[in-house]
Order: structure tokens, then C-alpha cells, then sequence
């Protein structure tokens, strides 16, 4: 874990828009590590909950010895909320972490652009979508990059960092360092869809369902299959849940829509259903599977 007295270099203050299941965890591991945070939240409902994550991820850290009570109450304290964007404008770093919806994200990114300081650096915990378009929409595309964290933020090590034509080298450099100061390992992607990690992951957990669909095998023991199989922590199908399906459809469709002719990214027609029916994964407790709080039923 980082020690929140530790060197910050140029990024003092962080602002995080969204505090759904990644924008909670980018919150809690920019205060862990020693940053000022305010985060936004259009929804009164998530932005309780999402404190609530955090706080309850903070104590766990704790009764597990990973923090001490000090860390974890400093860090609880260094996280405010900001009831509108516009108390962002002084923020080092901006990072959306809202809804997969390109139309809200283009809005936000015209927002941002118009609110935060000249020196800040614009970030995008996008999964999907290109960050040379947001980059646009924020009229800064020197200042923008993309910055992927992992869930749960707070155990996954991996932050992709995504260049543009036109980021600047220096942006790309400060964030690196920041992911750093997190204790995460930043690597370097280029601006395709689904950048290193998604582009291999998503057609992988499409797949899967679209095995479930046509009744190749049971959920179990596709699930079963990948752990035992290829060692992974959880296998595809849990890992739709986990991520949240209504993320997963969202990135399928906008891909889809983007590259018709190519079949790894066609939506499954179980996996709209299951949107459809609000059953999103772990967040609604049930999904592909059934949830009881963090865990499967
Ligand atoms: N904060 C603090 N502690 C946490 C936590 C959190 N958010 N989440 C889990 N933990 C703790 C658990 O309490 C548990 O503690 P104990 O050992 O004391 O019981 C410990 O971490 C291990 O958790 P679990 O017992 O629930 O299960 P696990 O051993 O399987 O580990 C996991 C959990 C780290 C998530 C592991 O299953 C894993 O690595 N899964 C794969 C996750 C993955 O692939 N993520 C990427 C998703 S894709 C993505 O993020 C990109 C995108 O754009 C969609
Ligand atoms: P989520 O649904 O848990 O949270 C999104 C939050 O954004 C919601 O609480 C919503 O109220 C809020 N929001 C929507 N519009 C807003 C606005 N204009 N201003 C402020 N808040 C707004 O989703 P998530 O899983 O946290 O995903 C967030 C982003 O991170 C997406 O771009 C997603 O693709 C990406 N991502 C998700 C995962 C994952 O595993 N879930 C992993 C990596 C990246």
C-alpha cells in the first residue's frame, strides 16, 4: 500500500466524476496515497453507496493490516464531495469515471473543458470508447488522456494509460508517476478499441455467454472450466457479473456499431435480455448468477 505522506509530484488535488463501483475506487486510492479528492456524483443514491464502498473497502484494508487506522482515517477525511462540476476547476487531475455512454461522456468532456484550470490534466477511465474523441470534445487534447484502473481499484495493479496523436509526452509522464504513487503498474496503449486489455477480455466474456446461450455447457462449468483450466481468479461469466452487464452490453454495442463487419463483437441476445430485466450483475444481486453482497448465492 502507498504511504499517504509519500512524494506527490505535480498531481496534489484529484477530481473524479462518478461514484459508481470505479469512480468510489479511484476515489479511495488517490486519498490512500496521500491526495486531496473531491468527487462528483449526478445520483444522490450511488454517491452514498459509493461512500459507503469506499468506507467499508477502507476497514477491510484495515482488518487485514494492510492500512493502519491512521491511513485509513486520514484518508476517509481527505474525500469531499462536490455538488457541481464547476468546484473541480481546481483540481491537478480530472478522471471521468461515469456511465459507458459516449453521448454523456462527449457532454461531460465539453463541461470539463470549459471548467477546469489551464495546468489540469483530463482523464477517461473509458473501457471502451476512443479517447481522441473525448480529447475533441473537451477542446484540450494536448491535456487528455485515457487512464484505465482495474476492478476492484483497489486490489487490481494494472492502470492502462492511453496516448493520443496529440497527448502531450509530459501528460503521459505525470499520470505514469501518479499510477505509481498509487502502487498500481501503468503501461502504455494506443488509442484502439478496447486499448491492451479489453480488446482481448470483452470478446472472451462475449463468448462465454454466447456458449451459455446456444447450451454448450453450464454457467458453472464454463466458469469452472476457466479457473481450473487457465488459473484465472474467477471465470468469465462471474467476471460479466462483477464488471456489471449493463457496462459489458455498452461496450459491445458501441463497438458493434462501430465495426459491423466484425463478429467477436456482436451483442448476445441473452446478454440484452438480461439488461433489459435490470439484471445487471452483483450491483442488483443478480445477473448471470445470484448475489448475496459480494458473493454468489
Ligand atoms: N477492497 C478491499 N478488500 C477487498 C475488496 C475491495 N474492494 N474486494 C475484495 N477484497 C478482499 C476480500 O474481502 C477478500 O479478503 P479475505 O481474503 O480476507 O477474505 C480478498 O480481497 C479476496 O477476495 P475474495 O475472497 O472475494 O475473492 P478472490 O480471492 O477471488 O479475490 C479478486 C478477489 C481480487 C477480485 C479476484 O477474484 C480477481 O482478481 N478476479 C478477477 C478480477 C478481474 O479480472 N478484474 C478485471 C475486470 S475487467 C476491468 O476492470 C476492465 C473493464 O474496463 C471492464
Ligand atoms: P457504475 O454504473 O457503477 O457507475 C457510473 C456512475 O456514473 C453512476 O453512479 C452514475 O450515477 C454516474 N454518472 C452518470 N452520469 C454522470 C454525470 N454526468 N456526472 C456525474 N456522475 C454521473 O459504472 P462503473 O462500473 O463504475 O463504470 C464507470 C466507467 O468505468 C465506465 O466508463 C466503465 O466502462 C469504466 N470501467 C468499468 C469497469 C468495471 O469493471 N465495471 C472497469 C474499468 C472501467
Amino acid at each position: 500500500m502507498p504511504d499517504n505522506g509519500a512524494s506527490q509530484g505535480t498531481i496534489q488535488k484529484v477530481g473524479v466524476v462518478g461514484c459508481g463501483l470505479m469512480g468510489s475506487g479511484i476515489v479511495q486510492v488517490s486519498a490512500v496515497a496521500g491526495r486531496q479528492v473531491l468527487v462528483h456524483e449526478a445520483d444522490a443514491t450511488a454517491l452514498e453507496k459509493g461512500l459507503g464502498r469506499i468506507r467499508g473497502s477502507l476497514e477491510k484494508l484495515c482488518s487485514k493490516e494492510k492500512i493502519s487506522a491512521e491511513l485509513r482515517d486520514r484518508s476517509l477525511a481527505s474525500i469531499h464531495t462536490a455538488e457541481t462540476l464547476e468546484e473541480l476547476s481546481d483540481c491537478d487531475l480530472i478522471v471521468e469515471a461515469v456511465v459507458e455512454d459516449l453521448a454523456v461522456k462527449l457532454d461531460l468532456f465539453g463541461k470539463l473543458g470549459r471548467i477546469a484550470g489551464p495546468r489540469a490534466i483530463l482523464a477517461s477511465n473509458t473501457s471502451s470508447y476512443p479517447i481522441t474523441e473525448l480529447a475533441a470534445a473537451c477542446g484540450r487534447p494536448d491535456r487528455t488522456v485515457g487512464l484505465h484502473f482495474f476492478n476492484p481499484v483497489p486490489l487490481m495493479k494494472l492502470v492502462e494509460v492511453v496516448k493520443t496523436g496529440e497527448t502531450d509526452d509530459s501528460v503521459v509522464q505525470t499520470v505514469r508517476e501518479f499510477a505509481r504513487s498509487l502502487d498500481k503498474t501503468p503501461i502504455e496503449a494506443s488509442d484502439t478499441p478496447g486499448f491492451v486489455v479489453n480488446r482481448l477480455l470483452v470478446p472472451y466474456m462475449l463468448e462465454a455467454i454466447r456458449m451459455l446461450e446456444r447450451g454448450d455447457a453450464t454457467k458453472e462449468d464454463i466458469d469452472t472450466g476457466m479457473m481450473l483450466g487457465c488459473g484465472h481468479p474467477m471465470g468469465p461469466l462471474t467476471l460479466m457479473d462483477y464488471v456489471g452487464l449493463d457496462t459489458c452490453l455498452f461496450i459491445a454495442e458501441g463497438w458493434h456499431e462501430r465495426f459491423p463487419e466484425n463478429p467477436l463483437f456482436d451483442p448476445p441476445e441473452l446478454l440484452r435480455q438480461k439488461v433489459a430485466a435490470g439484471e445487471l450483475g452483483r450491483k442488483t444481486g443478480l445477473g448471470i448468477y445470484r448475489w448475496e453482497g459480494d458473493k454468489k448465492a
